[in-house]
């Protein structure tokens, strides 16, 4: 869910409008805006995109020059204007991103206590519980202080007040709230991007943080209720602006730029001047890496993993992070821990990151973002610098979080003798042709168009790979299962006789990564398996691995390619296939059904 609040001197519903516009991929499943207008504070909302809620609101306008707004990724109930924010309870208005965990135990002493709940979400406890400390004749800082003591979980908060045109309060457990200085004015939102056309001084609260925000500043408070001092910092406002650039969408736009976004990202860390990563990695004295990630973030870990082992010699461990902090995972004073995200701000990843945090040698991140939580409690944390990642789908942020993570294996195996300087410099040479491979790649935009208007009949997909075309062919299958609601699965190609193979049949179209390597005639064998079984197979090969397989139903030829590179050359054709399946299929691109870009909650 995205959160915003301003103190303003000019009305505030226009401005929140827009700002919630850059916080919809943290939800679109409804929004809500509440303002205080001479004192008297009221609400609008709308379910679905925020497009219904700025028409709601050319009818039915919502004066005030002090407000907050939401949108939702539907957590506790249903998506319905009852369980969208902001709520309200009297005279207090509240927007909520995170879970109140202890939410139904309060909902039953409120309930005991009289009090009538509209809703079925956990947020409307948060106000109910405000309301009743007012009525008891709390101030609203009061009211708010005591209400945040009872709160259990991991929220970011905004309150706004009946008759009080100059107040907000914000409050951070968890998930990310930043605050927003101008001139005169006061902003509150879940990210800087949010706030960039009002300002670029910016100050994040921390972990426990509350404050009281009128428009002539904040006063910062930490878990214990200390006053603090919080660091202002200057954003880059330039690398918040987005747009589609004449593409049809962000997704589309995101996956053609990928070429130079590559490009820029290496020129960071690998430009002329030589190798260029920070400095007091410890990758010399480790005995283990541990990485974890959500998502397509995660299947960047798992093609990694083959990178660290192959050019590092480093045993690395991974795992998915809802699971990894509920384990009981062995950590050691040598071992380094490495997380992937692209918005660095996943609760999963940030929690299983706070997990480890002073029990290994180390923590890295590679984000997208570099002022994220994530970033911000790494030890060290290395930029994709990919630029803002707006379609749901990630496809740039994949790619170049490869590169980096290739950079970051070998620069390992270098420091730990595991390859020559020469070595390193020839496979850091093969990663330079990496842009020029992924334009190449992009080329074959138009037979995909033709091949996916027969995979858009499908009911159901099967993703083959074996060896780093494994993770390949799991982020392809997530991006098709994301974009175009069709159900897909990806297996270990070898793994393919263990089950999977039950559901071959002339309806089941089956996918198959395979460059030209070692690997090659086994995954070609496991190919075999499907066709004489009447799987409709399309194989994505090289020219010698096409023309080494013979005659198969479908193939799509990718450039020939070092071996370091072929993962992110072969993610463009995972991703171009989802693309333009939905397409034919007439999804919502950009912001598919129950997805969120950044999931703050657990
Ligand atoms: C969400 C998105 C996925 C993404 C995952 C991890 O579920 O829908 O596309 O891969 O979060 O996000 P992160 O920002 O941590 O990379």
């Amino acid at each position: 869910c995205g959160i915003v609040g301003v103190l303003g001197n000019h009305e505030v519903s226009p401005l929140i409008l827009d700002a919630l516009k850059r916080l919809e991929y943290r939800g679109y499943d409804s929004a809500g805006i509440a303002t205080v207008n001479r004192g008297h504070l009221d609400r609008r909302r709308a379910v679905g995109k925020l497009i219904n809620l700025s028409d709601v609101m050319v009818h039915d306008t919502l004066p005030g020059r002090s407000g907050i707004g939401h949108t939702r990724w539907a957590t506790h109930g249903a998506a319905t204007v009852e369980n969208a924010h902001p709520h309200q309870v009297g005279r207090v208005a509240v927007v909520h991103n995170g879970i109140i965990e202890n939410y139904r135990a309060l909902r039953d002493e409120l309930g005991t206590a009289g009090a009538q709940f509209s809703s079925e979400t956990d947020t409307e406890t948060i106000v109910q519980l405000t309301s009743s400390y007012l009525d008891q004749g709390m101030t609203p800082v009061q009211a708010a202080r005591a209400t945040l003591k009872r709160l259990e979980g991991a929220f970011a908060l905004a309150f706004l007040f009946e008759g009080e045109d100059d107040l907000m309060i914000g409050a951070r457990r968890g998930s990310p709230l930043a605050i927003g200085h101008g001139d005169g004015e006061m902003f509150l939102g879940s990210d800087a991007i949010a706030l960039a056309p009002m300002t670029d001084r910016i100050t994040y609260l921390e972990d426990g943080d509350w404050a009281v925000i009128t428009r002539a500043g904040a006063q910062i408070f930490d878990a214990d209720d200390r006053q603090t001092n919080r660091r202002l910092q200057h954003i880059n406002v330039e690398a918040a602006r987005v747009d589609k650039s004449g593409h049809r969408h962000f997704m589309a736009k995101e996956i053609a730029e990928q070429p130079a976004v590559l490009r820029a990202a290496l020129e960071q860390y690998a430009g002329p001047a030589g190798i260029a990563l920070p400095e007091g990695l410890e990758f010399a004295r480790a005995d283990r890496l541990i990485m974890v990630a959500c998502g397509t973030a995660f299947y960047a870990c798992q093609v990694a993993k083959y990178w660290f082992e192959k050019y590092a010699g480093l045993s690395v461990e991974l795992d998915i992070a809802s699971e990894f902090r509920y384990r009981e995972p062995v950590l050691g004073p040598d071992n380094l821990a490495l997380f992937v995200s692209q918005s660095g701000e996943t609760a999963d990843t940030l929690a299983a990151l706070r997990h480890v945090q002073g029990r290994v040698a180390q923590v890295m991140s590679v984000v997208n973002v570099p002022t994220s939580s994530i970033a911000r409690e790494s030890d060290i944390a290395l930029p994709i610098h990919a630029g803002p990642e707006i379609g749901v789908a990630s496809t740039k942020a994949f790619t170049a979080q490869l590169q980096v993570l290739a950079l970051l294996a070998l620069h390992a195996g270098l420091a730990r003798g595991h390859i020559t300087a020469a070595e390193h410099a020839e496979l850091v040479a093969q990663l330079r042709s990496a842009p020029g491979f992924v334009a190449k790649a992009l080329d074959r935009e138009d037979e995909i168009r033709r091949i996916t208007e027969t995979l858009s009949r499908a009911r159901d997909v099967l993703f083959l790979g074996r060896g780093v075309m494994y993770p390949i062919a799991l982020e392809g299958a997530l991006k098709l299962k994301e974009i175009s609601y069709i159900h897909a699965e990806a297996y270990a190609a070898g793994e393919l006789k263990h089950g999977p193979i039950a559901l071959i049949d002339e309806d089941l179209p089956v996918i198959v990564f395979a460059r030209h390597d070692d690997l090659f005639e086994k995954t070609i064998s496991n190919m075999q398996e499907v066709m004489a079984r009447q799987g409709q197979v399309l194989l994505i090969s090289d020219a010698p691995g096409l023309a080494a397989a013979g005659t198969v139903p479908r193939s799509l030829q990718m450039p020939t390619v070092p071996e370091l590179i072929a993962p992110i050359v072969y993610a463009v054709p995972a991703q171009l296939i989802a693309y333009h399946t939905a397409l034919h299929l007439g999804t919502d691109v950009d912001q598919p059904r129950n997805l969120a870009k950044s999931v703050t909650v657990e």
